[in-house]
């Protein structure tokens, strides 16, 4: 599904971002550029380059923070040893212990730096090399269900992935011209170490789960097969999209 093409993900030491990296290389991906914070992930076990490694797909992993505009610049530009970026995975995010009315203002500051301004700043760079290149790329961003929906447990995660959603579809209308489609995916409960932030998040994900159309958590490969499709030639004429990916979640009441 990604012959030929170049992935890059951020956050990809843990969770939804490691699955992303996986499923780009078990989809055919070229060549995957990791990036994240730290290469440990929260989960333990193999990084996500040992994995890599073992299956002999070209790959580097760089250390950048995505709330830096020169981090993301940096990290774009690793893939010009590739040909450069086909599909831009903006996919870092935290979420936060205390999400409510009482949400701290440095906290939400924090959360919006990570969650709103580190996926621009990753999305500016890639389009710019694209544009630069003259690639019709894919860029995807990892929004959630909190992006669709709102929760008092979730104030600023969701005010963020609302946000997220908005620029998804102003982008995918600046770079549609161009052949550059932008779309988000919006995740349900993933197991992951993100939605075992607080017992507070666990436990009121419980009863969502017993809800859910499809009574599970999500997997993270699960995620990562949307992605790697909608950066395939399969998904050519979707953009502006906000897809959810959520066993079901947001199609209830
Ligand atoms: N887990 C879920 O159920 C779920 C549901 C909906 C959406 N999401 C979204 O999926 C994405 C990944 O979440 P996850 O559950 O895999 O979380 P996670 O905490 O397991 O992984 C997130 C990764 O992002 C990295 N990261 C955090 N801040 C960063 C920064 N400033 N720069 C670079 N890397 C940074 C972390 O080091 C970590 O490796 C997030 O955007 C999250 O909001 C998760």
């Amino acid at each position: 599904m990604l012959n030929e093409k170049t992935v890059i993900v951020t956050g990809a030491a843990s969770g939804i971002g490691r699955g992303i990296a996986l499923a780009a290389q078990s989809h055919g991906a070229k060549a995957i550029v990791l990036a994240d914070l730290t290469e440990e992930p929260r989960e333990g076990g193999d990084t996500t380059a040992q994995l890599l490694a073992r299956t002999g797909i070209p790959h580097l992993f760089r250390r950048a923070d995505v709330t830096s505009p020169e981090d993301m610049e940096a990290l774009i530009a690793e893939s010009e040893a590739f040909g450069g970026v086909d599909l831009m995975v903006c996919n870092a995010g935290i979420a936060l212990p205390n999400d409510t009315l009482d949400l701290d203002p440095s906290d939400l500051r924090r959360l919006l730096a990570v969650n709103v301004e580190g996926v621009f700043y990753g999305a500016q760079a890639a389009a710019r090399q694209m544009l630069r290149l003259g690639k019709k790329g894919s860029i995807v961003v990892t929004s959630s269900m909190g992006g669709l929906r709102g929760a008092s447990f979730t104030v600023g995660y969701s005010t963020s992935k609302g946000g997220v959603n908005q620029m998804v579809r102003s982008l995918a209308d600046a770079l549609g011209p161009h052949g550059i489609r932008v779309n988000a995916v919006c995740p349900g409960l993933i197991d992951t170490a993100l939605v075992q932030s607080s017992p507070e998040a666990a436990a009121a994900f419980e009863p969502l789960r017993q809800r859910m159309p499809l009574r599970r958590f999500g997997d993270v490969r699960e995620v990562g097969d949307v992605v790697a499709w909608l950066g395939s030639d399969f998904s050519s004429f979707v953009t502006g999209v906000a897809l959810p990916v959520d066993g079901g979640q947001t199609a209830i009441i």
